[in-house]
């Protein structure tokens, strides 16, 4: 009778799942030896068909375990081949194919928010329907005021009561939200909607603003200064961008100033930075003690400051888009020009981190 020990040793010497199946065949196959030999038992006497019986069920069952034992070897090696075929280098750079673009308004804000964080500002929000109270009456611009005028203001229908609600036209009523919510001390940046009933080649009826607001104990202008020079020089990049200060007016900040950074308009053409030139690009001021008392906060105890800037504006400058309408369009051909991509995120700490050089 055939020796089976020669398939065993085939079957522990395969290489292949496909070698496997072969010689699986050829062994067990209906026209396989142990196939054949099993077939021959029935010419055999009894005494003998026992005994040559139980010699091929025992060889079967080697076979089969022969057969079990390798196909689980073969597996876990081209498991394991495949594995290390498949390790992903995460140090490869990112590949932005076909991925969307951040628009410059939030690119903008997030570089604001940034800059302000770092100083240890936190981000605040508030509602773009807003009530008349927090809105005018609470900054200091009580119904009768001339700054109403200059507030284009869109209105929703008179209430039951006789009152409007309005669509915010600034930030600062967040000012108001924030100081009757927490306890000083408080320091908030907060960038969001407004609107106003104005519609030419640099106004839009939505824009954006960024808010900021800090009340403690001694804040007082030469803070208001300090950071609002340090936001324009980071924000435009320039270690030696002149900032000046020119007093101004506003109803809910006494005193009050404009922030004008340097520029050049050498040539029709407009460059930030030194050139004996000056542009305006916010408002500020150190907080309206009338303020906090509307906010339940004693201007005895307690002062700070405010500044507000338009978004589009300064985006504009800094990224160069001539055309203040150009930021709603939806044009993807824009987007794709003066978008950032997602994992742009702006930050001061980023760079000396990436350099490795962080402490
Ligand atoms: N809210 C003012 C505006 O819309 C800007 C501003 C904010 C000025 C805070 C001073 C302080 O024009």
């Amino acid at each position: 009778m055939e020796n089976f020990d020669e398939a065993v040793k085939e079957i522990t010497a395969a290489t292949s799942p496909e070698a496997l199946e072969a010689i699986r065949v050829r062994v067990l196959g209906r026209r396989g030896p142990l196939t054949l030999a099993m077939r021959e038992l029935g010419a055999l006497d009894p005494e003998e068909r026992r005994r040559a019986g139980a010699l091929l069920n025992t060889a079967r069952d080697r076979i089969n375990a022969a057969l079990a034992e390798a196909t689980e070897r073969l597996g876990r090696a081209a498991l394991e081949e495949r594995i290390a075929g498949e390790r992903a280098d995460v140090t490869l750079p990112v590949q932005f194919a076909g991925m969307g673009r951040v628009h410059p308004i939030s690119q903008t804000i997030d570089e604001i928010v940034a800059i302000f964080g770092e100083m240890g500002f936190v981000f605040a929000e508030g509602p773009h329907i807003e009530e008349d109270f927090y809105n005018f009456t609470a900054l200091n611009i009580p119904p009768e005021h001339p700054a109403r005028q200059e507030h284009d203001t869109f209105y929703l229908p008179e209430r039951a009561d006789g009152t409007r609600l309005a669509l915010r036209t600034h930030t600062s009523p967040v000012q108001i939200r924030t100081m009757q919510a927490q306890k000083p001390p408080i320091r908030i940046i907060v960038p969001g909607r407004t609107f106003r009933c104005d519609h030419d080649a640099t106004h839009s009826p939505m824009f954006h603003q960024v808010e900021g607001l800090v009340i403690d104990r001694t804040s007082h202008m030469g803070h208001l200064k300090g950071c609002l020079i340090e936001f324009c020089r980071a924000f435009f990049g320039l270690d030696d961008l002149p900032v000046r200060f020119r007093p101004s007016y506003f109803p809910f900040t006494e005193p009050s100033a404009e922030v004008d950074i340097g520029c050049s308009r050498k040539g029709g053409e407009l460059k930030i930075g030194a050139g004996g030139d000056w542009l305006e690009i916010l408002g500020s001021g150190m907080v309206h003690p009338q303020v906090l008392k509307n906010c339940g906060i004693d201007p005895s105890e307690y002062q700070g400051f405010a500044f507000g800037m338009g978004i589009e504006r300064i985006a504009m400058l800094k990224y160069g888009i001539p055309d203040l309408r150009t930021f709603y369009e939806s044009d993807l051909r824009w987007l794709r020009h003066y978008g950032f991509l997602p994992l742009d995120i702006p930050s001061l700490v980023r760079g000396p981190l990436l350099g490795g050089a962080a402490s």
